[in-house]
């Protein structure tokens, strides 16, 4: 690696994309990427732990040490850190393939509506607009426009002193003129404790020249940490026009929470961050708009679902305290925001509403999936369960809830995994394995050729590998069985999933004990949070009679294999139920529905939020479940009587 002599300024290009920046001498290379706008993976935000930044140095100089991240062999080829290596002179850098997010699922759009089980709601959407034609003023007849426009309101739509934003007052002169008297009024309610016909008082918040109740658009919003999904509602029909997802922007600083609350802390973090979801959002706007032909100007209201931090940072709000016991979020109920104050490119007068949230760690998006699976509408007493690296879980019907989150770690979502991704295209998502040759067979998404593993690919292995006994109880490999896929790596044993040959990344997938002593960590977590809270409410979980199973990664969960390690309780399988993007349609009900609004602000002041961190039941708890399924093996009889290895 010869280059350039030093200067201060250096110019670093980034391959595949051609895309130059210049930077500092001395500036990290991950820094200088994200002044590129080009993503090299970066779970750990730059910390320099987790080994996914990894680049190649074409042509130039840069200062980095060798790391345990690295084999010899890929230092030797030139290959770096990202987050550690300091820039020297002009640089030509590669970003391999697994360093990259796959463009083709930045770009997909989603086909599969999300569920909704909630029922018997009114269809009477909180955004409102009413034609009014007005008479012209006389002499005989010379009021206020403001107090004619009022008039006609009460006599035309029986809508009787409506509080009114400044800016419809300054605009009204001119559009009430220049349309000749015939206005469209558009009014807004923001969700109340308890609706009356007495507080069932919309505000207006725009009018527009002439008839526009023909275009009536809202956008539902879930800003998740990963991913930002849309949907654009066509108001008038009650329907669903579009949906749209594209990565969160945010994911260049960190993969999970916590890295991204770090990241706000540094000089100008908060409102990097920021910037970058709004970015995202206005990305799926402008997709939506774009592939439906609808124009921006009709579009009136936004409803928004997220978790506490992401909706934190999104209104840019310092999420520092959420980090620090005892973990208060800055407000839980949040007013009705002016969408374009955040950034977000549509007309002034459009606000959003953010979902309320519970607690630092049960965010809005949780209060949505709560809302859209109906949970506080049934009896049925209900596990609701949004498996993440901050797992959320909810029990309850519609006379009470408690919830807790648990901090299961990146594993579920392929962090700390060796050749662990995020659900995309080329990621392992099923494995199963011929008991008698040990040989595997796995499917990827999209069935492209493998360059890593997923969260739902890394259950349904580990399950599959106890099943046949090459691994035992304790997640340890068998080390007398022969194959050449087990052997010895580098994070102790480990078994071969796909050779360099059959990948896209020209190395050995291998899932190691390592890998699987995260993943057992990850469900213990999660099985230690269930078990802890029902016993907090004096229930087991064999009382639960439904669970209900939301988030991204919940829809390509195989529960039976999930069983088999212990994640979910060992319970008749048709009490299951996939719910999808719960958060998404949680948004999308609140926006069709006045009813649904106020519910949403019922069921964030109904849920009793129980603190796991310092809870030492908990940690009993938690050590129990490192064992796959469980050292209590009376609490998953099903999965015992078809396990042929049982081990120590
Ligand atoms: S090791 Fe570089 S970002 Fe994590």
């Amino acid at each position: 690696m010869t280059g350039s002599s030093k200067s201060s300024k250096c110019t670093v290009r980034f391959l595949p994309d051609n895309v130059e920046a210049i930077v500092e001498n001395g500036s990290s290379l991950l820094s200088a990427a994200l002044a590129a706008g080009v993503h090299i993976n970066a779970s750990c935000g730059g910390m320099g732990v987790c080994g996914t930044c990894k680049v190649k140095i074409n042509s130039g100089t840069v200062e980095s040490k060798p790391t345990e991240k690295l084999t010899k062999d890929e230092f030797d080829k030139g290959f770096r850190q990202a987050c550690n290596s300091s820039v020297l002179t002009d640089l030509e850098v590669t970003i391999p393939v697994e360093s990259r997010l796959d463009k083709a699922v930045q770009t997909r759009e989603r086909t599969k509506s999300s569920g909704v089980a909630a029922t018997g709601w009114k269809y009477s959407p909180p955004f409102a607009k009413h034609y009014i034609e007005l008479p012209p003023p006389t002499l005989d007849d010379n009021v206020s426009d403001l107090f004619r426009m009022m008039r006609e309101l009460k006599a035309s739509c029986e809508l009787i002193d409506l509080p009114i934003d400044f800016e419809v007052i300054q605009k009204l002169p001119e559009v009430l003129r220049e349309s000749n008297w015939k206005v469209t009024v558009s009014t807004l309610v923001s969700a109340a404790r308890l609706r009356t016909p007495e507080t069932a008082c919309p505000k207006i918040i725009n009018v527009e020249p002439g008839d526009t109740r023909n275009t009536h658009y809202a956008l539902a919003i879930d800003v998740g940490t990963t991913t930002v999904c849309g949907q654009i509602l066509d108001l008038n029909r009650g329907k669903i026009v579009s949906d749209s997802i594209v990565f969160n922007k945010q994911i260049s600083y960190g993969a999970d929470v916590i890295t991204r609350i770090a990241y706000t802390q540094k000089p100008g973090g908060l409102i990097k961050l920021q910037e970058v979801v709004v970015a995202s959002i206005n990305e799926v706007i402008d997709r939506l708009l774009t592939n439906n032909k609808i124009l921006r100007k009709d579009i009136g209201h936004l409803t928004v679902a997220g978790n506490t931090i992401m909706q934190q940072i999104l209104l840019g709000l310092d999420p520092k305290y959420i980090r620090l016991a005892p973990y208060t979020p800055v407000a839980n109920f949040i007013p009705l925001v002016k969408a374009k104050s955040l950034g977000i490119k549509v007309e002034d007068h459009v606000y959003v509403y953010i979902f309320p949230s519970v607690s630092s760690y049960v965010g809005g998006d949780i209060v949505s999936g709560v809302l859209a699976a109906g949970v506080n509408q049934r009896k049925k007493l209900t596990f609701f369960m949004d498996i993440g690296t901050n797992g959320e879980i909810v029990i309850g019907n519609s006379d009470w809830m408690v919830t807790a989150s648990c901090s299961a770690g990146p594993a579920f979502e392929g962090g700390g995994i060796k050749f662990g991704m995020v659900a995309m295209s080329g990621a392992i998502q099923d494995f199963s394995i011929n008991k008698e040759t040990l040989e595997p067979s796995i499917k990827t998404i999209d069935d492209a050729k493998p360059k890593g593993i997923c969260g739902s690919g890394l259950i349904n292995t580990v399950a599959e590998l106890l099943e046949a006994c090459v691994i035992g109880q304790n997640g340890k490999f068998n080390t007398q069985l022969k194959s050449p896929r087990i052997r010895e790596g580098t994070d102790n044993y480990e078994y071969v999933l796909a050779w360099a040959n059959e990948t896209q990344i020209d190395q050995d997938i291998v899932i190691t004990e390592v890998d699987i002593d995260n993943l057992i960590r990850a469900k213990a977590a999660m099985y230690a949070g269930c078990h802890t809270l029902s016993r907090s409410v004096n229930i087991t979980c064999s009382d639960f009679e439904q669970v209900i199973l939301a988030g991204n990664f919940g829809s390509s969960l195989n529960i039976e294999k999930a069983i088999t390690i212990g994640l979910l309780p060992d319970i008749p399988r048709d009490r299951f139920t996939f719910i999808g993007n719960a958060s998404l349609s949680g948004a999308r009900l609140v926006a069709f529905s006045e009813d649904m609004l106020d519910d949403s602000r019922k069921v964030a002041q109904m849920m009793t939020n129980i603190e796991l961190s310092e809870n030492p039941d908990f940690n009993n708890n938690y050590i129990a479940a490192l064992f796959l399924p469980h050292t209590d093996q009376n609490s998953f009889p099903t999965v015992i009587n078809n396990l042929n290895c049982i081990s120590g």
